[in-house]
């Protein structure tokens, strides 16, 4: 029987599934990477260990399903977007660690580029991007200022940038020995270089940013063969066949295919994707605009996004450097382990804020503690704090489109988690409701793959493929819903104005 594969690479772990027709998982493999803060704001990732995790676990994957290169048809790739790498083509050894997208080193960068005019609106109306830390041109801007020889090299033609999608293929591909340097527009759009319009990199901003345009991918479609595996290994002569960011793949996975479809994904951060067609919607209330997919030769379908730094990424920091729980799935119980918050709120402004506040100069900071508040109390307000964000993006999605959610798929590593599944549907006043594949991030760009290669033959196949596993539904009274989210508004701004 054929298969799929998948290669997801995300902020914290690499892994490759295996999909079947049905779209459900025959085998996954899991690798995490090393998370590098050099100074704080700072945070980095290893290009060759994040390469060498893919090879190990698409082979690791195969194995165990006991299968071989020639039962798989196509791979797709995703990958946490805005991750910025700069490589030398000839060479294939990057000039700087990647830069990851949670990365706050731009700020002065930032800050500039809105003095040349238009402040943070700066390149909006083309984008559909705030100027911010966030995205990728600044991060290229920054390796060719600050590593020793970089620009004159980038000048000279001699190097390339990817995200990790672009990265990966390149590799996968052949590298140094004819690899193929290419993206999707679903990635070129976070990278405060592309035109939403015509899908091309704008000559205007990437001169802004002093970016030659010989290191820019070329943007080809989300699904279309790009290449073959070329590299030794497990899947040699597979075609790799589908490239989404992972947000976008999420929200292909969870089959949000027609306008007013939405999927919340519970990673690192959370991500809310509103799919808005074929039109692009320009958000005034904090959202991004941003490309969905482009399916081949189809026309372009964008979404309105609101992106959460900090959400999953709380949990581990409780468990890596408060040392509070062992595994993340213990913040559960610890959280049960009491009624309420007790009146704590955590905003986890690590990385500033993203949406709707798009604030650098925010910092973290937990509000309300008393003497009664105890770390059942901290562990709730940690997992309250996703909820409280995410009707905060929800909340401008409404004022958006003019068009209220009336319930929000979701999937991601914190949907296992019950209590804060029933808080969301509380805080939210809408079902929650929770698919039967909830990997749809690797689902999604398995499907890419699969559309290309002939192995679905359209999207009414993810669509019937798509099932309900769970739904939670509000159960809490208007006025409290209303009282403790009020409370987290006003927690938010406590914590403006902190970098100076
Ligand atoms: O924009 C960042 C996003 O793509 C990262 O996703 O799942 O790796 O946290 P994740």
């Amino acid at each position: 029987m054929p298969y799929v594969a998948a290669v997801d690479q995300g902020t914290t772990s690499t892994r490759a599934m295996i999909f079947d027709h049905s779209g459900r998982v025959v085998s996954s493999e899991q690798r995490e990477h090393e998370q590098i803060f050099p100074q704080a704001g700072w945070v980095e990732h290893n290009a060759g260990e994040i390469w060498e995790n893919t090879r190990r676990v698409t082979a690791d994957a195969l194995a165990k399903a006991d299968l071989r290169g020639s039962d798989i048809v196509a791979v797709g790739v995703t990958n946490q977007r805005e991750t910025t790498l700069v490589w030398d083509r000839t060479t294939g050894e990057p000039v700087h660690n990647a830069i990851v997208w949670q990365d706050t080193r731009t700020n002065k960068i930032i800050e500039e580029l809105g003095a040349l005019g238009g402040g943070q609106e700066r390149y909006r109306a083309k984008t559909g991007l705030p100027l911010a830390t966030y995205f990728s041109g600044p991060k290229i801007k920054w390796i060719l200022d600050n590593v020793d020889g970089a620009r004159e090299r980038a000048e000279a033609g001699e190097l390339l940038f990817g995200n990790m999608d672009t990265w990966l293929l390149w590799n996968m591909t052949g590298g140094t020995d004819g690899g193929v340097h290419v993206t999707d527009p679903t990635n070129a759009s976070r990278t405060l270089l592309m035109d939403l319009d015509t899908l091309n990199w704008d000559a205007g901003i990437a001169s802004d940013m002093g970016i030659p345009e010989s290191m820019l991918p070329e943007i080809r479609s989300s699904s279309e063969e790009y290449g073959q595996v070329r590299e030794r290994g497990v899947l040699a002569g597979v075609p790799i066949a589908g490239i989404l960011g992972d947000q976008q793949a999420a929200t292909f996975g969870q089959a949000c295919l027609s306008p007013g479809e939405a999927k919340n994904t519970y990673g690192t951060g959370n991500f809310v994707l509103l799919n808005t067609g074929t039109e692009k919607v320009m958000s005034e209330n904090g959202l991004l605009t941003t490309v969905c997919y482009k399916i081949g030769s189809n026309e372009t379908v964008y979404a309105l996004e609101g992106a959460i730094a900090v959400t999953g990424a709380l949990v581990q920091w409780l468990r890596d450097n408060l040392g509070m729980i062992s595994t993340a799935g213990e913040i559960e119980a610890l959280a049960g382990t009491v009624e309420d918050n007790g009146g704590a709120y955590f905003v986890p402004a690590f990385s500033g804020l993203f949406a709707p506040y798009w604030r650098s100069d925010a910092r973290g900071a937990i509000l309300g503690l008393t003497r009664f508040v105890n770390k059942g109390h901290l562990a709730r307000a940690v997992l309250e704090a996703t909820a409280y964000q995410t009707r905060e993006v929800i909340e401008a999605m409404n004022a958006d489109s003019g068009v209220p959610l009336k319930s929000l798929k979701v999937d991601g590593g914190m949907v296992v988690n019950e209590l804060l599944m029933q808080f969301q549907a509380d805080i939210l006043g809408v079902p929650v409701i929770r698919p039967v594949v909830s990997e749809t991030t690797a689902l999604g760009s398995a499907y890419a793959a699969g559309l290309a290669t002939g192995f679905w033959k359209s999207e009414d196949d993810i669509r019937n493929n798509w099932a309900q596993d769970h739904e939670w539904t509000p159960d809490m009274a208007e006025s409290r819903r209303d009282a403790l989210y009020r409370q987290w508004k006003k927690a938010v701004t406590k914590t403006f104005d902190w970098v100076e």
